[in-house]
């Protein structure tokens, strides 16, 4: 590494996208690199990872591929030591990597409990933690937690999923009172139907994927669903300079889903 491409002798922020591999958290890591972050990607799939990275490089931007399971305490602690050595200080964190189980509590065992919890809410906790010391220490930073429109009502048979969402709610809520005097905004963003791989993973095993997706369509206010896109354009506006007026908010954008 030459001196230039030293961490300390860049002036690029450096922004923390989980879930990166795929839809709202590549989008997000998509978009932030054309607003001149350069990108630590984490995510436990390294192939979506790599095509992220590939196609940020291709637009010029910067990114860096770490593989990692962001339930796994050790696993988050030594990532992020490394991307603070050789990619920089993060002044972003998105956390968006997430998991669902289609279950009623009666369904729920307690391994798949567990595994949501883990991930949805506890990954989100080890990485906050993990990275708000040096944001404290720069006197700012901005965490931004993908929640659900599922942390803010009951969705059917998503137990464990609305549990991990409306925890992550709190949990934002939390580390915005306790870190705001320092510099430090944290913002849940609760997402209606995106069109991600995800939910085409949910439609192709529906017993009609057609009439699936129409009826996931009709839940928004305008029939249509959502684009991963535009969750990462209000990810983009409440990370920059304009929403600094945001903070401990959980803001709904869902096609008037929850409005019904
Ligand atoms: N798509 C929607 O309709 C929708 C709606 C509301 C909220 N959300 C939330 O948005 C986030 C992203 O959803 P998406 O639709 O883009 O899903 P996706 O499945 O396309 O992407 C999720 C990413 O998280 C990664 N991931 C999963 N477990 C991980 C782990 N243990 N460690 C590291 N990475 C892990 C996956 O590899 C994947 O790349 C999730 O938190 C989800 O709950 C999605």
């Amino acid at each position: 590494m030459n001196e230039d491409s030293h961490p300390s002798h860049r002036h690029q922020p450096v922004a923390v996208v989980t879930g990166a591999a795929s839809g709202i958290g590549r989008a997000t890591a998509l978009r932030l690199a054309r607003e001149g972050y350069e990108l630590a990607l984490l995510d436990v799939d390294p192939v979506g990872t790599a095509e992220t990275c590939e196609r940020i490089r291709q637009a010029d931007g910067r990114a860096h591929p770490f593989r990692v399971d962001l339930s796994s305490p050790d696993e988050v602690a030594s990532v992020v030591g490394t991307v603070e050595v050789n990619v920089g200080r993060p002044t972003l964190l998105v956390n968006v990597a997430g998991i669902g189980v289609a279950a009623t509590v009666l369904e729920t065992s307690d391994e798949d409990w567990d595994r949501v919890l883990a991930v949805n809410l506890t990954g989100p906790f080890l990485t906050t933690r993990a990275i708000l010391p040096s944001m404290v220490a720069a006197g700012q930073g901005v965490i931004i937690n993908v929640a659900s429109v599922a942390g803010q009502i009951g969705l059917a048979r998503r137990a464990a999923y609305c549990a991990s969402k409306a925890g992550l709610v709190g949990l934002t809520r939390a580390v915005a009172v306790d870190h705001a005097k320092q510099g430090i905004r944290c913002v849940a963003i609760c997402p209606g139907t995106v069109e991600t791989e995800w939910i085409g993973k949910i439609l192709a095993n529906a017993e009609d994927p057609a009439a699936a997706r129409a009826a996931m369509a009709a839940r928004q206010l305008d029939g249509q669903l959502g684009s991963p896109d535009e969750i990462a354009a209000v990810i983009a506006f409440v990370a920059g300079a304009e929403g600094r007026f945001i903070n401990g908010a959980a803001l709904i954008i869902d096609g008037g889903l929850t409005t019904a």
